[in-house]
């Protein structure tokens, strides 16, 4: 039975932790529950936004309108051999929590993503990444659903256009969509470690660790990121608050002559990616609070809510720090967070 409520606060449905409200706000368990919710005339009057663990976003106002809240739960195996298995996991799983059922079971392909927040199906709008990998190495498909008309398709990987923090669920498929399922193919043995990510290999051999096996690398990996960045639940935060910026290889030589220790990766179509927590601290950044809004002292890349700070307070910081970097660097930062 589908209850809507109104007016109600989502301060503890996102990260944040920012105190704002919903018009209206309804939970959904179940596939079944969201297709009576979009065949009413209620949801297609008002304005509407799914949110799983809010993990992701920025509320600077009200929002004027219906926040669906992603409850959908279950992971079901499609297929398996001695090699491989392949899970269907429903899109309001908390990402974690399938990290941790999958490493207990020495599947891997996901142990380089744990501790990263937020839901399954909020994984592939920005197809998360950390340590050298990212989500899109193990998706087979994506289920959505047509908003408008409750009709469930299946996109291919291929489909869903994948590149770095992007997908086709941030372009034509931003909007009128709901992602029901992901389906995921994780190795049973000759797992693919990676260790390229030079902090995973200065952490690994710092713990004595010389094997190498999804729940090390898991164990590894919640090391660096619970030295590194701040725990959601002690200080609101919805980690990288931009995407690195890619330049053009111009521009990067330029950087380097003045600053030859620059921090850079390769990256796509030519071009060279910064880390945006190196121009931060660069600019002086780091470390700094304007009342309740700060960049985080161990992460310049993650703006932190000290307590009571409004999503206002945190995008005019945002915009103070792209400006410092606009002027330094001449780089222009994009936010990874959606801002609404
Ligand atoms: N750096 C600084 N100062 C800082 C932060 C970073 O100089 O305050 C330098 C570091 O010294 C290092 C480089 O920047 O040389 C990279 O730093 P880090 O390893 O912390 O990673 P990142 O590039 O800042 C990205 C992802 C993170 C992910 C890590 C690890 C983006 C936007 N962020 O951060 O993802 O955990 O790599 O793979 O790509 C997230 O998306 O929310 C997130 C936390």
């Amino acid at each position: 039975m589908l209850s809507i409520e109104k007016g109600v606060s989502l301060k503890p449905y996102t990260t944040f932790g920012i105190d704002c409200t919903a018009k209206y706000f309804c939970a959904i368990t179940s596939v079944s529950d969201l297709q009576e919710l979009i065949s009413t005339e209620f949801f297609n009057n008002e304005k509407h936004l799914i949110l799983g663990r809010g993990s992701n976003v920025l509320f600077t106002q009200d929002f004027d309108g219906l926040v669906i809240h992603n409850s959908i739960k279950g992971i079901e195996t499609v297929s398996e051999n001695d090699e491989k298995i392949v899970l269907k996991i429903s899109s309001g799983e908390l990402w974690h929590e399938v990290v941790m059922h999958c490493v207990k079971n020495n599947w891997g392909g996901i142990e380089n993503l744990s501790l990263i927040p937020g839901t399954m199906g909020a994984a592939p709008i920005q197809n998360i990444g950390a340590y050298g990998v990212e989500v899109k190495n193990v998706i087979d498909r994506v289920e959505i659903i047509d908003l408008s008309t409750s009709v469930i398709r299946s996109l291919s990987n291929e489909e869903c256009r994948f590149g770095y923090r992007e997908s086709v669920f941030k372009h034509e498929l931003k909007k009128n969509i709901f992602i029901s399922s992901v389906t995921l193919t994780l190795t049973k043995k000759n797992h693919q470690i990676n260790t390229s990510y030079g902090a995973l290999t200065t952490t690994l051999h710092q713990m004595n660790v010389f094997e190498f096996t999804p729940q090390t690398i898991s164990d590894a990996v919640i090391k660096i990121r619970t030295e590194k960045l701040p725990d959601h639940q002690k200080m609101g935060n919805a980690g990288s608050f931009f995407k690195n910026p890619e330049i053009a290889e111009k521009l990067f030589h330029q950087l380097q002559l003045q600053y030859p220790e620059i921090p850079h990766y390769p990256s796509a179509n030519q071009q060279v990616k910064i880390p945006a927590g190196w121009l931060i601290e660069r600019c002086g950044w780091k470390g700094k609070r304007i009342g309740d809004a700060g960049v985080h002292a161990h992460q310049a890349l993650v703006l932190v809510n000290y307590g009571n700070a409004s999503g206002e307070e945190i995008f005019s910081l945002s915009k103070k720090i792209s400006a410092a970097v606009q002027e330094k660097f001449s780089i222009t930062l994009t936010p990874e967070v959606n801002i609404f």
